[in-house]
């Protein structure tokens, strides 16, 4: 328990998030690096910057001292490498001049400057600087800002940014629909996938990690679209999201009791809120000997554990055969001997079969959902054990449902973008026909008294003392009942 809070020091249990101070610049610095600088950067954005973002970068002018290594030297010469070519408005010319661009900076920078480079790191250098300039266009100032967690392109002259949890519009624009619908299929080549009028989506993953999908017309009526989820910049860890103030920390170290004692727990929330980070921060706890098998759609969270599978599902090609879905990696997991099955999104049939697997002795399994609320959560998931095809009636599916899963966590995107855990319920069982969920931690909202950005409010307890402790006791956890104390 070194590296969890202290549940019995008192200003810590019902942790109070009203006065809100900057975030932690530590923080910051190590999970965004350096931030490219100049006009590059200047130009991708409107509107004034957050207060705190301000200091951020004003304090960031000089590369910090603690970041050192390949990957920071790296994304210091990308920045440099894209005020240049914006400089001499070049971003956006043919591949060609842009790759000979980029190698004679690489060997002027190669041969002037003193960089603690191994002589590995200085052959890969202009081709790594290539990946990451050609081919995207207008976008790749925006790639080279690791700041940036969204990339969401409606049309040519339409482009939003999320960051520090803010949508923003930028200033950058495409030449024209021909022009993005180019850029997007450039970016679906170079990860082997095809995107035209035959087949007007795609949905996969880049290289670093970054989630994308886009669409072309007629499916999407005004233009081609582009959301790019980054990824690689911005991985939370646990200690992260409790300074970010997603929780508090008696609601932290009761989820990390909750995963080592290998509770079944189901996280839950709408589009962007925070599921899969926190399902990634969540694995943090699970311990250094277990086997993992993680399932998703296109893989996101990185484990540092020893024997960790990773299976990814496989969409159909372009004859529609082929298809490996969610169902059948969870299947196939039963097989592989796991400690512990992780699904990234349960979104179908899966449902089935994981409770299944839960209800008989696969214990551990985490995975989110897309819910509205702990509640719609569960309903949610009757759905979709329905459409697994056993034809088992509802009172049955719950039964099922209540008996495999203790712990729905919801998280929330708040109107002020802070993404909190707005509860963490219990399941205790049916009553009648109807599971039951008890509340143990919750975001008690307060008001916006300085208009919609700044909520008031804080985490607190129930006061309830939840059923599963005796459960992680048997398995040799001892749950502080301090951290159910109310007091408030
Ligand atoms: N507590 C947090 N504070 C700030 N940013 C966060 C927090 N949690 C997640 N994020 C950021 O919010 C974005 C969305 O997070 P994430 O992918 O975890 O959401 P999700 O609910 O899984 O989304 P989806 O519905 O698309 O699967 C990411 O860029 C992530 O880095
Ligand atoms: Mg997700």
């Amino acid at each position: 328990m070194a590296d969890t809070p202290d549940p019995t020091r008192p200003d810590q249990t019902a942790a109070n998030d009203e006065a809100r101070e900057p975030l932690p610049r530590e923080l910051l610095s190590r999970t965004h690096l350096a931030l490219p600088q100049g006009r590059a950067r200047d130009q991708s954005r409107n509107g004034p910057r957050s207060a705190f973002e301000k200091r951020y970068l004003e304090g960031e002018a000089e590369p910090s001292r603690d970041i050192v290594g390949y990957a920071s030297i790296k994304s210091r010469l990308h920045a440099r490498l894209l005020d240049e070519l914006d400089e001499q408005d070049m971003l956006d010319t043919d591949e060609e001049r842009l790759a000979a661009h980029v190698r004679d900076f690489t060997a002027r920078v190669l041969a002037t400057e003193d960089l603690t480079l191994n002589d590995d790191e200085r052959r890969n250098l202009s081709d790594d600087l290539m990946q990451e300039t050609v081919g995207l266009g207008p976008l790749a100032p925006l790639m080279a800002d690791p700041a940036v967690t969204d990339i969401l392109v409606n049309g040519y002259n339409r482009v939003y940014v999320e960051r520090f949890g803010r949508l923003e519009h930028t200033a950058i624009s495409f030449r024209d629909n021909e022009h993005l619908i180019r850029i997007i299929q450039r970016i679906a080549a170079s990860i082997g996938r095809r995107i035209d009028e035959a087949s007007p989506m795609v949905d996969a993953r880049l290289r670093d990690g970054s989630r994308v999908n886009a669409t072309l017309p007629p499916i999407s009526i005004d233009g081609a679209t582009l959301s790019i989820r980054r990824f690689g910049t911005r991985r939370l860890t646990r200690d992260d999201l409790r300074r970010l103030r997603m929780l508090s920390d008696p609601m932290l170290t009761f989820l990390d009791l909750a995963v080592r004692g290998k509770l079944n727990v189901l996280i839950s929330g709408g589009t962007g809120a925070g599921k899969s980070t926190l399902l990634g921060a969540l694995c943090e706890s699970i311990g250094q000997r277990e086997r993992i098998i993680t399932i998703e759609d296109a893989a996101e969270l990185v484990l540092t554990q020893q024997h960790v599978v990773r299976l990814e599902t496989r969409p159909p090609n372009i004859e529609g055969t082929g298809r490996v879905g969610t169902r059948e990696l969870v299947m196939n997991s039963l097989r592989m001997r796991p400690d512990r099955i992780i699904v990234g999104e349960v979104r179908g049939p899966e449902a089935f079969d994981m409770l299944q697997s839960m209800n008989t002795g696969h214990d551990g399994g985490l995975t989110t959902i897309h819910a509205n609320s702990p509640r719609d959560a569960l309903s949610r998931l009757e759905t979709m054990v329905l459409t697994a095809g056993t034809e088992l009636p509802s009172r049955a599916i719950r039964e099922q449902m209540t008996s495999a899963l203790q712990l729905v966590v919801h998280v929330r995107r708040f109107e002020d973008g802070v993404r909190r855990i707005g509860a963490i319920s219990e399941i205790t069982g049916m009553e009648g026909d109807t599971p039951q969920l008890q509340e143990i931690f919750g975001y008690k909202y307060r008001g916006t008294p300085g208009g919609p950005r700044t909520i008031t409010g804080s985490f607190a307890t129930a006061g309830i003392v939840p059923r599963c402790v005796e459960t992680l006791r048997e398995r040799g956890i001892n749950v502080p009942i301090e951290l159910f104390h109310n007091t408030d």
